[in-house]
């Protein structure tokens, strides 16, 4: 299978996850990573993961605009999202914060089906090893769909 890993990345966090996701499943399947500005063509990809972190409440324009600009290809693919965050103080708000202001604006702009969502908290530059494993065991999950 062809998985391209796309992502953009300020301090280098969600860059460390995509190199992550790459290096646990480039033994079952080809695997590319690319940040965002610098994707040239989608067409051999079967399996799209989108990796963005929250900054000021949202994902990075990059990549919405990313979104918004392959709408149409990413219809005929199977896309997997992940973001990275630090939201410190919402209490039990989170998970619904999350979902509405983090997530949402990614899943309104993908029209294909979506085989998986994941959410790390990161820091600047930095994440704990968990969020990695995390991030490697659900990479591995999305090679089963
Ligand atoms: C200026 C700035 C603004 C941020 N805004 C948010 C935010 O609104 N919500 C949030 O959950 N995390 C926020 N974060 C935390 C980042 O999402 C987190 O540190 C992430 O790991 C950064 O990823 P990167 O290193 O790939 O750029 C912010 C971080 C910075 C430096």
């Amino acid at each position: 299978m062809k998985v391209c890993i796309i992502y953009d990345s300020k301090h280098g966090t969600t860059e460390k996850v995509a190199r992550a996701i790459k290096e646990t499943i480039e033994k079952y399947a080809n695997v590319d990573v690319v940040r965002v500005s610098e994707v040239k063509s989608l067409k051999a990809c079967e399996l799209v993961i989108i990796g963005t972190p929250i900054y000021y409440e949202r994902p990075l324009k990059s990549v919405l605009e990313f979104l918004e600009k392959h709408s149409e290809e990413l219809e005929k693919k199977k896309v997997a999202i992940f973001i990275v965050y630090f939201a410190i103080a919402f209490g039990s708000l989170v998970r619904w914060h999350i979902q509405n202001h983090y997530i949402k604006p990614l899943r309104e702009r993908i029209h294909g089906e979506i085989v998986g969502t994941l959410v790390l908290r990161g820091g600047i530059g930095n994440i704990r090893e968990g969020e990695i494993e995390k991030a490697r065991r659900w990479a591995f999950r999305l090679l089963d769909f």
